[in-house]
């Protein structure tokens, strides 16, 4: 098995990306690129000699605008992100439970609706990227973008929960410095979903978070429903 993994950080809006790829068959996926770090991204595709095929979104963003069209223009890799996203400059317009091909590996699309009703987790090798629905220790807001804590709760509890406890948890953002966790982790440490946590307590404590808006909202979500084309 020759399955190359790489986290990626934006520093000014705290994004990973993700790197996955086959060193044997060369193929690679992008996941939540950011646009101003396409050019770190594409130098490191091409030191590694890889060939990009799909550049991912786990949903529309509001605090940075993807690098998907800009990588696309530069590799000739597929666009991917949830249909509901009904982002039609997409290349693929992704269904739960689809599957996409890198090389010999799989990744699989799992839709968690909730902090958006866009966001998909992508699962591949015992690794789930969750975007931001679950989060090292927290879970992503639900007070925009079609959120819901009904969703967020089902998405998180009935689905991301129930692959196996150590499964990796790779999150679309951190706040505190944190890069990745288990299902097993906050199944029992998560502060809002975790432990004894029960779906009122859960909702209480999303009711109380105090988050003032994306700093870069107003021209991110626009752009991302051009795939990044401003
Ligand atoms: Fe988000």
């Amino acid at each position: 098995m020759s399955l190359l993994f790489r986290q990626l950080f934006d520093y000014d809006t705290w994004t990973y990306t993700y790197l996955l790829a086959d060193t044997e068959a060369k193929e690679a996926v992008l996941i939540d690129t950011v646009k101003e770090k396409v050019d770190r991204d594409l130098a490191l595709l091409k030191e590694l000699g890889l060939k990009l095929k799909y550049v991912l979104d786990t949903h529309v963003h509001a605090d940075h605008i993807t690098g998907a069209a800009k990588l696309r223009a530069a590799t000739g890799a597929k666009t991917g992100i949830s249909k509901n996203s009904q982002v039609t400059c997409a290349d693929l317009l992704l269904d739960d439970g689809q599957e996409l091909k890198f090389g010999k590996f799989t990744l699989r699309a799992i839709a968690t609706p909730g902090h958006t009703n866009t966001c998909m987790s992508f699962y591949a090798e015992g690794m789930v990227f969750t975007g931001d629905t679950l989060f090292i220790r927290d879970v992503g807001r639900t007070d925009f973008q079609q959120g819901s804590n009904e969703r967020m709760h089902d998405s998180i509890t009935n689905k991301l929960f129930a692959l196996p406890d150590d499964t990796k948890v790779y999150p679309g953002h951190d706040y505190n410095g944190q890069q990745m966790s288990t299902i097993a982790e906050e199944k029992a440490f998560n502060t809002k979903v975790g432990g004894s946590n029960t779906f009122d307590s859960f909702a209480a404590k999303m009711k109380a978070m105090k988050l003032g808006p994306p700093k870069k909202l107003d021209i991110a979500v626009p752009a991302n429903l051009r795939c990044g084309q401003e």
